[in-house]
Order: C-alpha cells, then structure tokens, then sequence
C-alpha cells in the first residue's frame, strides 16, 4: 500500500492532535502510514490518502475514529517502570496510618502493568486495609487489555520473583505462556477510559498520582492544562509522580519538586 501524502499527513496529525492533544512531529510520517494501513485495508479502502480524507471529512464512524485514535497512541510501559517511583510510594504506604483508605492513580496507565505494579505494593504493605487504584486512559483497547490483566509471560522480568508467586497465576491451556494478574489484586484495581486533554470523569481525591510518560507528547500549553487539572484530584498532602524526562519546574505550576519527578502541592 502506499504511504501519506504531506497533505494527508497534516490532515490526519491535525485531527490526531484535536482529540488527543498530542502532537505528532514530521518524522512520524512512516510511522503513521504504516499504522493506519491495516485499518484503511479493513475499512476497505486501498488508498492510503483517500482514507485520511474520510475520515476528516466526518465519513468515519465513531468507533472508526476511536480504532484510529487507539492506533496511533504510543502504549510502551513495563511493570515496575522507573522503579525510584515504586521505592517512595513503598515509603508512603509504611507512613500512612493503617485502617484508613489508600487511593492511588494511574493516571495514562496504557495496558495496566504500572497500576498493577503499584497494586503488588499495596497489597504486600497495606494488607486487607481500604485500599484502591485506578487507571485511566486515553486508548479504549489498551483499557480492555488492562481489564483482563493478561500478560505474555516474557513482560515479567521486573516483577520481584515472590510477587510472581504471590500475585500472578500462571495461564493454562490457550492461555499457556501468558500470566494472568490474581482475582484478588484485579478486584482492587479498575481501569476506564479518560481523556486527560478533558473534564475529568467522577474520580475520588488521590493520596499518590501517577502521570508518566505521557507530558512528552504535548506542547507546554497543554502540558500545564492537564497538570493542573490533575492537580484538582490530588489530596492536600498527596504525591504527584511524572516520568524521569517530564521536568515541569520551568511551567509555573502551584507545586514543589521534592524529588526528581516527585511534586506536591505548592
Ligand atoms: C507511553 S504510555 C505510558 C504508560 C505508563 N504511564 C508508563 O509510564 O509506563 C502513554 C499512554 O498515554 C496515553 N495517552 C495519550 N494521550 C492521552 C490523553 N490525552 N489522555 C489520556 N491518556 C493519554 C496513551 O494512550 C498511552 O497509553
């Protein structure tokens, strides 16, 4: 099949960046014809460009363009990623006074590893106490996938081996291969999808948010919007963690770096 056209391209970013707000460079051009090429094939449509056209013309449906959307998010992430985070929420949990509620966030949790890493955490420190997480997401199909806690078995690697045992069921029959997150830590833990460049939906107040690896995909404008809006969800004394790369102390905001990539309130 071919590839986009420069039109087509700043077409198809343009309406990419108006949902998401994520903007896409130039050098994705390839990147992104080769992601929306299965999607133009299944929507029967063998021109690469004549398909971008549909789309922006309103000729999509909306669960077309949510397919789209989905395609063109970028979802890496590990268990027990950057794991200077989970060492201080460890802190946290060993402080927080046993009996009261826990919330966490999970904020851009893609296919759910980091909110089921936090989860092993809280589980190990916090026992039977109230505890909960919640991850959000842009993408509806990587929110499905976080649902089920489903995972090939070669994701494992920085799982600690006794969290292996304690928290992850090896899969059986088709599901050989695979690890499967326990009931027990799938029921403390939900998943729904969540615009962050939107109002938020009805979500509780957190003691500890995470937002990491996502501010990289925005221009500063939109960055400072969706920290604050973030912000409003966060506890007075709560813990706003962001990836290693995602410095926000040049944007004016109403908080205080504590540590690298960790801020609280102002
Ligand atoms: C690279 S992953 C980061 C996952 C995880 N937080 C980590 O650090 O490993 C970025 C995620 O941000 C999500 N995302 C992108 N734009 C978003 C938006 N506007 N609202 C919510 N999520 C968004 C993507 O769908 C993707 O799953």
């Amino acid at each position: 099949m071919n590839q986009l056209s420069n039109r087509a391209f700043e077409s198809i970013t343009r309406l990419f960046h108006d949902v998401s707000g994520i903007k896409l460079g130039d050098n994705k051009q390839a990147l992104v014809s080769g992601r929306l090429q299965r999607l133009a094939q299944e929507a029967g449509e063998v021109d690469l460009d004549r398909y971008v056209h549909r789309l922006v013309q309103g000729q999509a449906t909306p669960e077309e363009l949510t397919r789209v959307i989905d395609k063109l998010t970028t979802n890496e992430t590990y268990f027990f990623r950057e794991p200077e985070h989970f060492n201080d929420l460890v802190e946290r949990l060993h402080a927080h006074r046993k009996g009261q509620d826990f919330q966490v966030w999970s904020a851009a949790s893609s296919s759910g590893e980091e909110a089921y890493s936090i989860a092993m955490l809280m589980s190990d420190v916090l026992g039977d106490s109230p505890w909960r997480v919640t991850g959000t997401d842009l993408s509806t199909s990587v929110v499905a996938s976080a649902q089920q806690g489903l995972y090939p078995m070669d994701r494992a690697a920085m799982v600690p081996p006794d969290y292996l045992k304690r928290f992850c069921l090896k899969g059986q029959g088709e599901h050989e291969g695979k690890l499967l997150i326990a009931r027990k830590l799938r029921e403390r833990v939900g998943f729904m999808q969540a615009n962050l460049m939107k109002p938020l939906p009805s979500l509780p107040l957190f003691d500890v948010i995470f937002l990491r690896n996502v501010l990289i995909y925005f221009d500063m404008e939109a960055k400072c919007d969706i920290v604050r809006r973030v912000l409003t969800q966060l506890k007075p004394d709560g813990v706003l963690y962001t990836g290693h790369a995602e410095s926000l102390s040049t944007l004016g905001l109403p908080i205080k770096v504590v540590a690298t990539a960790i801020h609280v309130h102002a």
